[in-house]
C-alpha cells in the first residue's frame, strides 16, 4: 500500500438552492431564403416543402458570419435583458455542430468576446438537443455550486454543412442563435431534466464522413449532414413525445398548466404530432416558428423561446416545456418557468 489515508476534509461545494433562466436573446442573419431559392439546386417545389416539413423561409449567415459572431450577438441581448455583464457570467456553454475548428471551442472565444474571460467555456456536442443539454447542465453547476451566472448558447451555422444539392436535407435548415441567462434562484423555475441517448441510430443524422475519411480518400465529400428522414421523423414522433410528457410528470405538473410548448423545431408534422400526443389544450401556446427560421438545430428552442415571449404569446412567470432532440439519437426535455 503507499500513499497516505486523507486526514483533511475538503470544503463541500454549496450553490444556490434553484436556478431559473433569467433572460433570453436570439440573433437571426439578415439574409431570408426563399423555397424557390432551394428549388434552384433541387428537384421539389414551394408546396412540397411547405407540406411535408413546415418550412416557407429561413435564413443564412453571410460568408464572414461566423457561429461565434452569431453567439455574440445572442449574448448581448440576453445579457442586457439580464441586467448582467460579461464579466457577471462564471461559465459559458455552447451547443452547436457547425463551429467549424475542431479545436480550440466556439465557447472560448466568444467568452472572450463577451468580456467575461476567465470563465468556464465548453462547446457541447449534443446537435438538436444541444441547448436543452445546456440548460440541464447550467442549472446543476449552480446549484452544485461551481457557476452562480451560467450562458447556455444555441449557435449555428448549417449553411456551411448542408448540401445544397442533397434534396433529403437542403430545404429544412436555417442559420442562427439563441441564448438564455441562467442564475440563481430561490423557488424551483427549472424542472428535472429528462434525457437520453439512443447511439444505435448514430447512423441516422450524421456527417457523411468523418474529417479523416475527407483527408483520405479519393473521391472524398465534404462532411456535411445526412439525414434518413423517415427514420429520424418515426422516432421523433413515437419516441420523444414520451419523453416530453415524462418531463411534466418530473415537474409534479399537467399539460394544462403549461403556458407554452417549445420544441425543437425540426418539422411542423412532428410539432403537431407531438401536441397531439400530448393532448395539449389550445391555450397553450406552441412554437411554430420553424415556418420562418427552419431547423436551426441547437439555436431552435432559444431562438423560439425568444419569439413566444416577444410576440407576448406566453406571459413571464408562466411555465414552458422545452424538449430537444437530434443526431446521436440523444434528446432532453425540462418544464422552466419562463423569464
Ligand atoms: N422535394 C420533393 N419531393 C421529395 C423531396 C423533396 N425535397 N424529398 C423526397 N421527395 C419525395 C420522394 O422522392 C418520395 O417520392 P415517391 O413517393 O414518389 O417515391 C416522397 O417525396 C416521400 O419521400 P420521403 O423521403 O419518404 O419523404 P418524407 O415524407 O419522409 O419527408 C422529410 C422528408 C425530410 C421532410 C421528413 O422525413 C422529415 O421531416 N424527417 C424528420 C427530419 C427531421 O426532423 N430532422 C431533424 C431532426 S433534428
Amino acid at each position: 500500500m503507499s500513499g497516505r489515508a486523507a486526514t483533511a476534509r475538503l470544503t463541500p461545494s454549496t450553490g444556490s438552492p434553484h436556478a431559473r433562466i433569467l433572460s433570453v436573446g436570439s440573433h437571426l442573419p439578415e439574409q431570408v431564403v426563399t423555397n424557390e431559392e432551394i428549388c434552384q439546386f433541387i428537384d421539389s417545389s414551394d408546396e412540397w416543402i411547405r407540406s411535408r416539413s413546415g418550412v416557407v423561409t429561413r435564413h443564412r449567415a453571410a460568408p464572414d458570419e461566423s457561429v461565434v459572431d452569431m453567439a455574440e450577438a445572442a449574448c448581448l441581448v440576453a445579457l442586457e435583458r439580464a441586467g448582467l455583464q460579461g464579466s457577471d457570467i462564471d461559465a459559458v456553454l455552447v451547443a452547436t455542430l457547425t463551429h467549424p475548428y475542431q479545436t480550440p471551442s466556439a465557447a472560448a472565444k466568444l467568452t472572450d468576446r463577451l468580456g467575461a474571460t476567465p470563465a468556464a467555456a465548453v462547446d457541447l456536442s449534443a446537435a438538436c438537443a444541444g441547448f436543452c443539454y445546456g440548460v440541464s447542465m447550467a442549472c446543476d453547476m449552480i446549484r452544485g455550486g461551481s457557476a452562480r451566472h451560467v450562458l447556455v448558447v444555441g449557435s449555428e451555422k448549417l449553411s456551411d454543412f448542408v448540401d445544397p444539392t442533397d434534396r433529403g436535407t437542403a430545404f429544412l435548415f436555417g442559420d442562427g442563435a439563441g441564448a438564455v441567462v441562467v442564475g440563481p434562484s430561490d423557488t424551483p423555475a427549472i424542472g428535472p431534466t429528462v434525457w437520453g441517448s439512443d447511439g444505435s441510430q448514430w447512423d441516422a443524422l450524421s456527417s457523411r464522413s468523418s474529417w479523416v475519411e475527407y483527408r483520405d480518400q479519393e473521391r472524398a465529400v465534404w462532411p456535411a449532414l445526412q439525414m434518413a428522414g423517415q427514420t429520424v421523423f418515426r422516432w421523433a414522433v413515437w419516441d420523444i413525445s414520451p419523453v416530453a410528457r415524462k418531463a411534466l410528470d418530473a415537474a409534479g405538473i399537467a399539460p394544462a398548466d403549461l403556458a407554452a410548448f417549445v420544441p425543437h423545431q425540426a418539422n411542423s408534422r412532428i410539432i403537431d404530432a407531438m401536441v397531439k400526443q400530448l393532448k395539449l389544450p389550445p391555450e397553450v401556446a406552441v412554437a411554430r416558428d420553424i415556418s420562418d427560421h427552419g431547423n436551426t438545430s441547437a439555436a431552435s428552442v432559444p431562438i423560439a423561446l425568444d419569439r413566444i415571449l416577444s410576440e407576448g404569446l406566453a406571459p413571464s412567470g408562466g411555465l414552458a416545456l422545452l424538449i430537444g432532440f437530434g443526431a446521436g439519437l440523444v434528446y432532453a426535455a425540462q418544464v422552466v418557468e419562463l423569464p
